[in-house]
């Protein structure tokens, strides 16, 4: 039996390895066939790639034309917009890429808009242990430049990003391709990462059914000018309110918490106002300033723009202000219901005087429902002979329009720079701030220039009370953020009754038209957008319609440990104290003493820890008390540094005590 069995055994290997050998030659060979070749990007979709405005599409531009560059005419790639995102997953594998990059042709069919756009193409990739390089950079490109041809090694990564960046002056005109685009490889198929995206979770804590008075902490009037003050108070209602030491001219309605009436003479007053209900009694104390100075801490309200554009109506405004009281809003602070674009009628070619159009048929009674509300009415105009949409702007009537403004009860007014060009902004908007210097009544001006000329350093000589920084934010990651941690370097300009404007939120539902959606920004990336405007001492207008609020952006918006840094009354703008690969650390001094903080993480795919060093925010040593602002718990007493794990795109904001 053994003898035989080892027979066999020993006659059979030669048929039986060749053939073996044979089949396993041609299984590998048909398998690498299978695994190994040549991927184009538009095979891969265009699904998660992310554009800073538009959507991206395969072997089209961003707009939907053929992709051109420098008047080459590319079949197959992928075109998006700065600044731009893409992680395609390998496995150690994979060979090379290859591409034709640059600005698309078709930027050129717009105002200055070749020009403008600039972008830069940065390739890089990460292997095993963790370690991730740039392997290529195209440097600064502009429109008209002809492809620059990409081909780089992908050996042993294990993912390779594709960006493209707004070669750091903005993300206008920036319409990028990658033409040509594949990957050469040899084991698994590269398939494209999807960002990480978190359902929607609430962190702020349900409001106490006792009574608390929220709010600024203090208030800047001029002298004569009306004066009206809701009582941000949350907790159960009826609720009473009682004021001491009002100064005289003023009168409390103690079922409303409205304080309404004028104040003759500048001075200073201590107010304590005390909220009641069934449950218990709040105590806040608020200063009132009577004098040139208003707007001493950032505006809170809503505007209507980045919801309904250039569709709004006047009971599209009405609709938001009843809501932003209904739903308690008010008694958070939010305050301002500011119209933007397309109100404007035709002038009274008598007079001159500004009217209306047929969607707002009474500008006046709009004014004074909203007022009735107990909440503040603004509008917009343009400097120039027409608005950004076209209707009539305010050039040569500056002082004739706030006039008419004032007459009507407005309290804010947005001045756009659409027709301006060739102006000197200075001169155009100092007209309107003199204007307001008369006005009977407070208008806090805003001026929205998109940073042209570094408004930052002339708005409050001016009479600005804010000034846009940059140009307008839409509802993305590349913008939001290219926006936000762009802000670094402007805190010196910002304090009370002068502040930077970053633009308005992008959370809840947009659309900038009268289809909206929700906002594309990822749960996280709206806690990031929120904290960074509260440390940043940002004008906080809502752009979606209070009545469509949902719960997780109700959460984002009453947060009241987060609002107080916002309305903070030292009025300090936050700087940028860390920055590091793919994360970001920004901190403002608080008038208590202690530090708001957020740490950041700027990476798309990846929970990072993100470290602070109490040394980079000027803290001596000691241990100090760390408080979550959004959860409103303490964490412990730290000593030399707090680190904290953060969400991709996400953010832990926290108040540094001693
Ligand atoms: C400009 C402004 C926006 C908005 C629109 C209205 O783009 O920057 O905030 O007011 O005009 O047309």
């Amino acid at each position: 039996m053994r003898r035989e069995k080892r027979g066999t055994r020993e006659c059979v290997p030669n048929y039986f390895i060749y053939s073996l050998s044979l089949i396993l030659v041609l299984f590998f060979s048909a398998c690498q066939k299978k695994t190994a070749g040549v991927i184009y990007l538009d095979e891969l979709g265009v699904e998660h790639v992310t554009a800073g405005w538009g959507e991206s599409q395969a072997n089209k531009s961003i707009d939907g034309n053929p992709l051109t560059i420098s008047g080459q005419v590319f079949e197959r790639g992928l075109g998006t917009h700065a600044e731009s995102n893409y992680r395609i997953k390998l496995d150690g594998k994979a060979l090379s890429f290859r591409a034709l990059v640059g600005v698309d042709d078709e930027i050129k069919k717009t105002e200055r808009g070749a020009e403008r756009a600039s972008v830069e193409f940065i390739l890089s990739g990460g292997d095993k242990a963790g370690n991730k390089k740039v392997l290529w950079k195209s440097g600064v490109m502009k429109c008209g430049e002809t492809a620059q041809e990409v081909n780089v090694s992908l050996k042993n990564l294990i993912y390779l990003d594709l960006t493209v960046t707004d070669a750091g002056d903005g993300i206008g005109y920036d319409h990028a391709d990658w033409c040509e685009a594949r990957i050469e490889y040899r084991g698994a198929r590269p398939e494209p990462v999807k960002p990480y995206v978190a359902e929607p979770y609430i962190l702020t804590p349900p409001p106490s059914p006792e009574p608390k008075i929220n709010g600024p902490k203090v208030l800047g009037v001029r002298p004569g000018s009306p004066f009206l003050y809701t009582i941000p108070a949350t907790g159960e209602r009826p609720m009473t309110f009682e004021a001491e030491g009002l100064p005289g001219g003023l009168k409390l309605d103690g079922s409303t918490g409205r304080i309404t009436g004028f104040i003759d003479k500048p001075g200073t007053h201590d107010v304590k106002l005390v909220a009641k209900n069934s449950l218990g009694t709040a105590v806040k104390m608020l200063r009132i300033e009577v004098g040139d100075k208003i707007c001493l801490t950032p505006p809170m309200g809503w505007n209507s723009w980045n919801c309904w554009g250039c569709s709004v109506t006047d009971e599209n405004v009405r609709q938001s202000a009843r809501a932003m009281v209904e739903k308690g809003l008010i008694n958070y602070g939010w305050t301002y219901i500011n119209i933007d674009d397309c109100w404007h009628g035709k002038r009274n070619p008598k007079t001159g005087e500004i009217t209306s159009n047929e969607k707002f048929p009474d500008m006046k009674a709009l004014a004074d429902y909203v007022h009735s509300l107990g909440l503040k009415i603004g509008l917009y105009t343009d400097c120039g002979p027409k608005t950004c949409a076209g209707y009539e702007g305010s050039e040569n009537h500056e002082e004739q329009d706030i006039m008419t403004y004032a007459k009507w009860g407005y309290d804010y007014v947005k001045i756009d720079w659409c027709y301006c060009e060739g102006k000197d902004p200075r001169v155009a908007y100092k007209k309107f701030g003199e204007a307001m210097a008369k006005a009977p009544r407070d208008i806090v001006f805003s001026i929205c220039n998109w940073g042209r000329e570094n408004p930052w350093e002339w708005g409050e000589s001016v009479g600005g009370n804010l000034w846009r920084t940059t140009g307008d934010i839409t509802d993305t990651w590349a913008s939001m953020a290219g926006i936000g941690f762009g802000q670094a370097g402007l805190s010196k300009y910002a304090g009370p009754g002068h502040w930077n404007d970053p633009d308005m939120l992008v959370v809840g539902k947009v659309g900038w038209g009268p289809q909206l959606r929700p906002s594309r920004l990822t749960p996280d990336e709206q806690y990031t957008h929120i904290s960074l405007w509260c440390l940043l001492a940002a004008p906080l207008l809502i752009g979606c319609p209070i009545e469509q609020l949902d719960d997780f952006t109700m959460g984002l918006l009453t947060n009241t440990e987060v609002l107080e840094v916002n309305q903070d009354p030292l009025g300090r703008q936050a700087d940028r104290v860390v920055e590091g690969d793919g994360y970001q650390v920004w901190a403002r001094d608080l008038e208590d003493g202690s530090k708001a903080v957020g740490l950041f993480n700027l990476d798309a795919y990846e929970f990072k820890k993100v470290k602070v060093d109490f040394s980079a925010l000027g803290l001596e040593g000691g241990s100090y008390r760390v408080r979550d602002l959004w959860r409103q718990k303490d964490l412990g007493q730290f000593s030399g540094s707090f680190e904290a794990e953060v969400a991709p795109h996400g953010v832990v904001l926290v108040k540094i005590v001693k």
